[in-house]
């Protein structure tokens, strides 16, 4: 039987985990989401709260720097990885406030809370649980983050409601992610897949903004947008004319979008 998308993403982001506990990060920022990550590295290492131990190379934007967040405010870190974010956002939310990490990859979240409890920092929590379903009660929180994360879910639609239901009225959602504009032929889009390390696929950023109204968000913006060069050996393998045109000046590309929105 083939494994489910979890299944996998819990054998590979639990190898990430392992063999960054055994080579250190930053061996690790060399491997998967390399070509995704190394244009923000040194822009992530001037952020306060920064913790370099913590950065395996998986996050593609700044979901961070878009949401306002205040302190005292509770904020949830979803797929929070490592918890490179989580950790640079409780340096916004203060003592009295709270940053929540969620993921499904135990190992990773082992690594963050070995960290939190080396490092000393005492308002953040870390805590093994599916985006479909987050174990928290509804309207208990201010802001919720995501970095690199929905991509991997096969149901948007249940991640967003999820969200919704747990931010209090007036809560920021800010989120970014691998996107495309425009439509691919199977050869360039697998390769780019494979390129980016974007295990269950690239949506476009249309889907993206309209599963948002479908969930019921208001205020959405696209905030950011961040093009990823695609290689000229994967332009190569183009079978189509006009996608190998546009692919070339750029009306069909890739994208990092970071997105805001509001409940
Ligand atoms: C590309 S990594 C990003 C990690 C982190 N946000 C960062 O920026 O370093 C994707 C993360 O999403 C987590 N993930 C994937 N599917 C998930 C799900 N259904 N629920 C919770 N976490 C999930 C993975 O375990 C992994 O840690």
């Amino acid at each position: 039987m083939s494994k489910t998308i979890k299944e996998t993403i819990i054998t590979d982001y639990t190898a990430i985990a392992l063999y960054a506990a055994q080579q250190g990060a930053n061996a690790q920022r060399d491997t998967i989401c390399k070509p995704i990550y190394d244009p923000i590295d040194a822009d992530y290492k001037q952020k306060a709260g920064y913790i370099d131990e913590v950065n395996l190379g998986l996050g593609c934007g700044f979901p961070f720097d878009h949401a306002t967040i205040k302190e005292g405010d509770v904020v949830v870190d979803l797929g929070c990885g490592a918890g490179i974010d989580t950790f640079i956002t409780a340096t916004r939310v203060g003592e009295s406030g709270k940053v929540i990490g969620i993921d499904l990859t135990e190992k990773l979240l082992q690594y963050a809370a070995y960290f939190a409890k080396k490092k000393g920092i005492g308002n953040v929590a870390f805590q093994q649980a599916d985006m479909e379903r987050i174990p928290l009660k509804e309207n208990c929180v201010d802001v919720v983050l995501s970095n690199g994360v929905f991509s991997l879910t096969s149901d948007l639609d249940k991640v967003l409601s999820e969200i919704y239901r747990i931010l209090k009225p007036g809560g920021t959602l800010s989120f970014s992610d691998m996107t495309c504009k425009g439509s691919f032929t199977k050869p360039v889009l697998n390769n780019m897949i494979y390129f980016t390390g974007c295990l269950n696929g690239i949506s476009t950023q249309e889907s993206y903004l309209q599963a948002l109204q479908r969930a019921g968000f208001q205020s959405i913006e696209l905030v950011e947008e961040r093009i990823i060069p695609i290689p000229a050996d994967i332009i190569e393998t183009s079978p189509d004319p006009d996608e190998y045109k546009e692919l070339q000046d750029g009306t069909r590309c890739f994208i990092v979008s970071t997105i805001t929105c509001k409940k």
